[in-house]
């Protein structure tokens, strides 16, 4: 079997990289891993930024999320007991965010693809992708018990951190920036109303939490919690005290409480390979960049790389010029930094350190006391959080 673009991975990169390609008469196919079940399950972010939107409206997919998607204006910081906004349209002309979760987003992706009839495999285990240097890289994957090739032109992998495209690269030829964190969070889904209109990031001495959302009934939560920590350390009564403890505010506001549906445990990490292209294998989000969620980047930068991606294989095939893919790498890592040193800020700024002094302490405190006085300052935050144009 032959494929103009080979994708790996049918998370929200693979499947929204599709659905473009399928507008721009690009034909594609899309090898996932694991089953549908699986791929529409998995508990990710929540929040998605204007261009990220505009992306799922163009290919069709935004028809639940402008039903159901909650627009939010702006955020809230507390710290030092006191509450903060930031207003996200009064600083940035204009801008806001959607809260609308990634699940739903994989959801709406994969029926429009199993619609149309474009193929999307389950189940298909990539083994390897063999001859980037080559005109005819190829995908080679397991499916149904048998041994599969895919030669394609392209191929593109968007199978995550874990994934097997970025072995395609010959070693030598990438370059990993990375840092690690002394802390994880804990996540929980409760089925309870949300205490709050917009997102609430806490700082707190005993550590970060943050409340989100994921519908007017159901509220998802994190505290920051140690390495190694295990949900199982965590029995609800203890994380409802804990949550109680961090956001403690002056004032009157109470935090509800309700039966915990879901509960784990998400490691932190920064991490970019560059480049992000060798030869004619891409990469395309987690399996390139990774951000710690505190500054809710993960998905929109996965987002951006496919739609710079799209449009880059777009101009080949309207006018057979490859200088978009060629500057491919280098468009999507400008963004990548951007956003990387945004989560970086937003999580250095709003964690406790195990080993931080109390002077670090007051440096972020200040630092947080000049964001909620300074509209420049807000500013900063406001831009980056509700996404910068794509252009
Ligand atoms: C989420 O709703 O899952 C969420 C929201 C904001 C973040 C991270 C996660 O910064």
């Amino acid at each position: 079997m032959h494929i103009t673009v080979g994708i790996v991975g049918g998370g929200p990169a693979g499947l929204l990289l599709a659905r473009l390609l399928r507008r721009a008469g690009v034909d594609c196919v899309v090898l996932e891993s694991r089953d549908r079940a699986y791929a529409e399950q998995r508990q990710r972010a929540g929040i998605l930024e204007q261009s990220t939107v505009d992306a799922l409206r163009s290919c069709g997919a935004g028809e639940r999320l402008d039903r159901e998607g909650l627009v939010h204006d702006g955020i809230e910081l507390r710290f030092d007991r006191r509450s903060h906004r930031i207003d996200f349209p009064s600083l940035t002309g204009g801008r806001r965010v959607w809260v609308y979760a990634q699940t739903e987003v994989v959801k709406d992706l994969i029926a429009l693809q199993l619609e149309d009839g474009a193929p999307l495999f389950f189940e298909a285990e990539v083994r390897a992708v063999e001859g980037a240097d080559t005109d005819r890289p190829t995908i080679r994957y397991l499916h149904r018990g048998r041994e599969q090739a895919l030669t394609c032109d392209y191929v593109v992998g968007c199978d995550g951190f874990h994934g097997v495209a970025r072995s395609a690269f010959p070693d030598g030829v990438q370059r990993v920036y990375e840092r690690t964190y002394p802390y994880s969070w804990l996540g929980i889904l409760a089925d309870v109303a949300p205490s709050c209109d917009e997102l609430i990031y806490a700082h707190s001495p005993r550590g970060f939490a943050l409340h989100s959302m994921r519908s007017p009934f159901v509220s998802r939560l994190y505290l920051q919690v140690p390495n190694g920590a295990e949900p199982a350390d965590w029995p609800d009564e203890r994380i409802w005290d804990e949550l109680d403890a961090r956001f403690a505010v002056d004032g009157d506001w109470r935090l509800a409480r309700g039966p915990v549906t879901a509960k784990s445990v998400l490691p932190m990490r920064s991490h970019v390979l560059e480049p992000m292209r060798h030869g004619r294998v891409f990469l395309a989000g987690d399996a390139a960049h990774i951000v710690p969620p505190t500054g809710a980047k993960g998905l929109n930068l996965a987002a951006a790389d496919v739609i710079v991606l799209a449009r880059a294989f777009a101009r080949l095939h309207e006018s057979g010029s490859a200088d978009l893919l060629d500057a491919y790498s280098d468009t999507c890592l400008r963004r990548v930094w951007r956003a990387e040193h945004f989560s970086y800020f937003m999580t250095t700024t709003l964690h406790a350190d195990p080993e931080q002094s109390p002077f670090d302490s007051r440096l972020q405190l200040s630092q947080l006391d000049r964001i909620a006085t300074s509209p420049h300052a807000a500013a900063e935050l406001a831009e980056n959080y509700a996404g910068l144009p794509l252009g």
